[in-house]
């Protein structure tokens, strides 16, 4: 994948990966792992600062490691950087996991920060913009501002297992969203093995479920 930035040379093109204080801060390390390990994209990473918190409580890991798997890391205070800017060119963005705050931020135009003017910039402009949400119950809230930014334009996709896939480890479930992500973006990837229809050795004949 090459793409030109409007600097006549030919250039990965970018990604902006944000990540909040939701749950699941694995599911941001392996999809930046993914990326830096398939060299396909520029990532562009910005980390709200309840992320900070979260990826230290749920993985023992500091900010630190998660910045090193990024090409940039952009602080979140930094409403001057470039992926503030509609004229900055970009795949899109991907904001995994997504708080419930985040998504509310989003899902009403309130861009306080580099993340979420970020994902303001992609709705504008017409750019891929992925929330992985992590919440459970959902409130009426929560619903009310999924439905807002699926008609602003957003994918919304939670990171909820495929069990027809028969994942084994908590691996195998990042390695499916992950991959499910990248779809999204056209980014190619070897992450999880695609449905093809049912092994005839596992089904059985109608009728024979009671
Ligand atoms: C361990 C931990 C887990 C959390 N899990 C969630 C969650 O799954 N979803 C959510 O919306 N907020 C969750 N929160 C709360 C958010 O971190 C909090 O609302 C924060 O203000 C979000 O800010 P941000 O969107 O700027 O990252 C969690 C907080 C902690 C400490």
């Amino acid at each position: 994948m090459s793409f030109d930035h409007g600097n006549g040379k030919p250039e990965r093109p970018r990604l902006i990966v944000g990540v909040t204080g939701a749950s699941g801060a694995q599911l941001a390390i392996h999809l930046l792992t993914a990326l830096r390990e398939s060299r396909t994209v520029e990532t562009h990473l910005v980390i709200s600062k309840a992320a900070h918190r979260t990826l230290e409580l749920e993985t023992g890991l500091h900010s630190a490691d998660l910045t090193a798997l990024a090409d940039v890391h952009h602080q979140r205070g930094d409403i001057a950087a470039n992926i503030a800017s509609g004229s900055y060119l970009t795949l899109g963005m991907v904001v995994v996991p997504c708080s419930m705050k985040t998504l509310a931020g989003i899902a009403h135009g309130y861009s306080d920060d580099l993340l979420t003017r970020a994902a303001d910039v992609c709705l504008k402009e017409r750019r891929r913009l992925v929330l992985v949400p992590r919440e459970t119950p959902l409130s009426l809230v929560h619903l009310r501002n999924l439905t807002a930014v699926a008609e602003a334009g957003a994918v919304v996709l939670p990171p909820v297992p495929a069990f027809y896939q028969r994942p084994r480890s908590i691996d195998d479930l990042l390695a499916h969203w992950s991959g499910k992500i990248l779809d999204q973006f056209g980014i190619q990837h070897r992450l999880f093995p695609r449905w093809t229809g049912p092994d005839p050795a596992h089904s059985f004949a109608e009728g024979s479920v009671r």
